[in-house]
């Protein structure tokens, strides 16, 4: 029923349109660019005289029609079904705009706004153009060869490709490929082959679009780093050009999947470190666009690998991927197991030593005094305190040999009940008849605890180195 109405009414616009040439005005083409898969307006105005009657066709495909003040679906071709829309409060003032949601390449095209009152008809033409900019691109190197991937474009770019240092065109050989998807979209995939060697160089792959207007560039540079262990070391990575807004990336992986070390937005200046305190950042460098990593202490086991580091903007995506080689120190591991072991041995000599020369006296006079203080009252505990304080002056001299067995020999003035903990300590367990010898079997298991301990050291640096 509504279709014939449709289709009376339309060879009633048509008699019109044949009665009433004279009054048509004839305006020039509207370009209008809209994004795929967003929502556009192909702009329509009359001049409002009463009822309005609306068409909007592609070439002669039925778009939207409008009359009886209202929309009309009856003739709309399906390829539009459900996408467009007027805006009804506006036609009367004369606003005819369509609005297309969710566009697609294939409605790409010229458009006719044909508007009727009782003044005239009047048609208007829309060139609708079509663009799906470049939303990435990936770059990966192999071997020979450095490809870049795009997907989802329209229409086709150009695709461009240089070095820094810079190499010769006719060095450059590149094939590009390019495939259609069934939305008319294109993916583009271009290989350049490394001619000679030209490993530490800066790769460059730029897809230009169609209209000049977008260029999306991914670069690349693979280094290598040697350095020995426990020098500081910085891995070089700069933005090959200056970057308004951007986020840096570094990971590291060695046998395994990368895993991030730290990460910075520039538009925040926030940054997220996971190797705190032994990998940072330069916040100054940063500013100038150098994101280098300042490793303190690399170690060869730990911190050798892969480090990649990524900076990333809306319009390009750069990745300095680095094989840190972090060496074993220059001396000899025999030399240095040797050495540690040396002074291992010195340590606890001197300490068994310090054990027999002033530890056991003082043992045997401060076990003494206890008793003696256990016996007397309050006052003469004061003042043995003070005593026992300055016996153990003496070592002070010692102390400054090793750092190890300070913990055991310096008393802070509080602590002077603690001095050798092994021997008050039994002391005060059997104050009653408790003897010097007691003592000296405690003293002898420290040295060689410390002893061992000395070792294990030297063998878990061993394991890690
Ligand atoms: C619209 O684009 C066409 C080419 O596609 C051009 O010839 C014409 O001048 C453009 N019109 C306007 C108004 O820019
Ligand atoms: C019609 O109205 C819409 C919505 O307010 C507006 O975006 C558009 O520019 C208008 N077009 C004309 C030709 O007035
Ligand atoms: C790569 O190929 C394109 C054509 O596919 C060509 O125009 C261009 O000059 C080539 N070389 C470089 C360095 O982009
Ligand atoms: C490339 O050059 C570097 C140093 O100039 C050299 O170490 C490397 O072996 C060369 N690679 C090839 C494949 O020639
Ligand atoms: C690679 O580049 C770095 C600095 O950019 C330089 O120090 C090094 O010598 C270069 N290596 C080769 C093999 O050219
Ligand atoms: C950078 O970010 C700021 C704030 O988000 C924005 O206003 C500015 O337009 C951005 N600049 C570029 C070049 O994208
Ligand atoms: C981001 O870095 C650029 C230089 O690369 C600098 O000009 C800009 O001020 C930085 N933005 C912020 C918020 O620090
Ligand atoms: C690291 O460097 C050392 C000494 O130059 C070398 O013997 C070793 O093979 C290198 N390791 C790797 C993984 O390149």
């Amino acid at each position: 029923m509504a279709d014939t109405r449709g289709v009376i009414f339309m060879l009633l616009i048509l008699l019109e349109k044949l009665l009433s040439t004279n009054s048509k005005v004839v305006l020039s083409d509207v370009n209008v660019t809209c994004i795929v898969h967003d929502d556009c307006i192909l702009p329509c105005s009359f001049r409002p005289t009463g009822t309005v009657v609306i068409h909007w066709y592609k070439q002669q495909i039925p778009v939207h029609s409008y009359y009886y003040h209202k929309d009309q679906f009856g003739l709309q071709n399906k390829h539009f079904s459900g996408r467009t829309s007027l805006f009804n409060s506006h036609i009367p003032q004369g606003n005819a705009s369509l609005l297309l949601r969710r566009v697609k390449v294939q409605d790409k095209g010229r458009y006719k706004c044909y508007t009727s009152t009782r003044k005239g008809n009047q048609e208007m033409f829309v060139n609708l153009e079509l663009k799906a900019p470049v939303q990435s691109v990936i770059m990966e190197v192999n071997d020979a060869t450095v490809t870049c991937v795009s997907h989802n474009i329209y229409p086709m770019p150009q695709v461009i490709w240089a070095t820094d240092p810079p190499s010769a065109q006719e060095t450059l050989e590149n094939s590009t490929i390019r495939t259609t998807d069934h939305k008319g979209l294109f993916t583009v995939e271009s290989t350049l082959r490394i001619v000679g060697n030209l490993s530490n160089l800066t790769y460059f792959c730029s897809f230009i679009s169609a209209d000049k207007t977008q260029v999306w560039t991914a670069s690349r540079k693979n280094q290598d780093l040697t350095q020995e262990e426990g020098r500081p070391l910085s891995i070089p990575c700069s933005a090959p050009r200056s970057l308004q807004n951007f986020s840096l990336t570094w990971t590291f992986a060695s046998s395994s999947e990368p895993t991030l070390i730290v990460r910075y937005d520039n538009r925040t200046r926030h940054t997220v470190n996971l190797w705190e305190g032994q990998a940072e950042l330069d916040q100054d460098l940063l500013l100038q666009g150098d994101g280098s990593l300042l490793l303190d202490k690399p170690d060869s086991g730990e911190h050798s690998g892969t480090y990649s580091c990524t900076f990333s903007s809306s319009q390009s995506r750069h990745v300095v991927q680095t094989e840190v080689n972090i060496t074993v120190a220059s001396i000899s591991r025999g030399e240095k197991s040797r050495r540690r072991s040396w002074w291992s041995t010195a340590a606890s000599a001197a300490f068994v030593l310090f054990t027999v020369i002033v530890a056991l006296p003082q043992c045997a006079r401060q076990r003494e005094t206890r008793n003696a203080s256990h016996r007397h009252n309050g006052t003469r505990l004061a003042e043995s305190g003070l005593e026992l304080h300055k016996d153990s002056n003496p070592s002070a001299s010692f102390e400054t040999g090793r750092r190890s067995t300070q913990r055991h020999v310096q008393p802070a003035p509080s602590e002077a009940r603690d001095e050798q903990p092994g021997c008050v300590n039994k002391t005060a367990e059997r104050r009653e008849g408790a003897s010097a010898p007691d003592c000296e079997p405690e003293q002898e298991t420290r040295a060689r605890e410390l002893e061992k301990g000395g070792s294990e050291n030297v063998e878990s640096e061993l394991y890690l180195s």
